[in-house]
């Protein structure tokens, strides 16, 4: 039975205020799902916020009443949900690529070493789909389900709402080699996470303003060890960027052998709720991982300003997260006749 709280989260998923909301594709049509050509609703040539309005316009509201289900049992699961939109968008786009178990032909993604032991999530994925399929039938493609979910994430964590451009469609093939290639390891400097960024279309604001999802979340200790004992490899000493007290509290958690798998959160001061303390924290020298306090103390002129910013002025953080989330959610999409919506997430049909 839905609760108050569910109503009220549903609602402010579907009444997005416009101050809230990312600057909608300009290229826009209004999309019916299915097979209209060029001169019908939808010509299958962009994304669009309306993709499913008459195909599946409960979509968002079983999208949204899973995922507050979820996060009820397990409240980390909005960050870990969050992760999977950005870790699909980086192999080969947003093309859900990265739900994709082994098969005959290709490597899932989930074995490459930024997801191995560490991506979550998939199951309520695998609920989300089932719901939708009984719903609507091969009609929402799970890479849309994943740019849905991690809005969802946000919003329910407490931070900014905007409208999704949907219409994306499932490749049929994974790369794991891809992913190890593309995905940023947390060891990279700020020079190599711009060039990373750039990569994938993203500039430096984009970069600054994503980042800040680790205002949510958690991390192991192997993703960021290196900073406390030995941050040149041979020479013992720690990271000098890491604030000595919170060095401290850090190697109480991560001994300098053993407990790789032990888990500290990615913003201390508040690691559930999606707000500016990621910011914060970093002007303080308590970013968690090298390549969050690299934004800051990595000598780049213009990524510490944008931190500075952000973490003045929460509403122009939430402003750019939105606008910078569609932003990446446009990364290579499959498109009309290109690649298929999958019936389950983790095989091709
Ligand atoms: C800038 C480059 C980035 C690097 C190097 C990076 C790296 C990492 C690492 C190493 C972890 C911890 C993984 C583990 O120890 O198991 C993590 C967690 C996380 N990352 Fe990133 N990340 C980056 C950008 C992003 C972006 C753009 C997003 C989303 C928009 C994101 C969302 C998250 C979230 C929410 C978590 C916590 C997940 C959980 O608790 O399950 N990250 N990231």
């Amino acid at each position: 039975m839905a609760t108050k709280m569910h109503l009220v989260f549903l609602a402010f998923l579907s009444l997005i205020p416009p101050f809230m909301v990312a600057q909608a594709d300009p290229g826009y049509s209004y999309g019916y799902g299915f097979g209209w050509g060029s001169g019908g609703g939808n010509d299958y040539s962009s994304l669009s916020p309306y993709f499913y309005d008459f195909s599946c316009p409960q979509a968002n509201n079983i999208i949204a009443s899973v995922l507050e289900n979820a996060v009820a049992q397990d409240p980390r699961m909005a960050a870990s949900l969050l992760r999977l939109h950005f870790h699909d968008c980086f192999v080969q786009g947003c093309d859900a690529s990265i739900l994709l178990d082994d098969s005959a032909t290709f490597v899932s993604e989930k074995k490459a070493k930024p997801n191995l032991n560490s991506l979550r999530g998939f199951t309520v994925i695998d609920e989300i789909k089932a719901r939708l399929e009984e719903a609507c039938p091969e009609t929402v493609s799970c890479a849309d389900i994943l740019a849905l979910v991690a809005r969802a994430a946000s919003v329910l964590s407490g931070g900014p709402n905007w409208e999704v451009p949907l219409g994306r469609r499932d490749s049929k093939a994974a790369n794991m080699l891809l992913a190890n290639a593309t995905i940023p390891p947390p060891i990279l400097t700020a020079q190599k996470l711009i060039a990373s960024f750039q990569q994938q279309g993203l500039d430096e604001v984009d970069l600054v303003a994503l980042s800040g999802a680790h205002t949510i979340g958690v991390a192991r200790c192997t993703s960021f060890k290196q900073r406390l004992y030995s941050q040149n490899g041979n020479n013992q000493q720690p990271d000098l960027s890491l604030e000595k007290a919170y060095l401290n509290e850090l190697k109480s958690v991560c001994p300098s052998s053993g407990g790789d798998n032990n888990i500290t959160p990615l913003d201390y001061a508040s690691p559930k709720t999606f707000d500016n303390t990621y910011y914060k924290l970093i002007l303080g020298g308590r970013g968690l991982l090298f390549t969050d306090q690299q934004l800051y103390s990595g000598n780049y002129a213009n990524l510490a300003q944008l931190v500075k910013s952000y973490a003045e002025d929460e509403g122009l953080f939430f402003d750019q997260f939105a606008k910078s989330m569609v932003k990446m959610g446009k990364i290579s999409p499959l498109l009309g006749s290109n690649g298929e919506v999958r019936k389950y997430c983790r095989r091709p049909n």
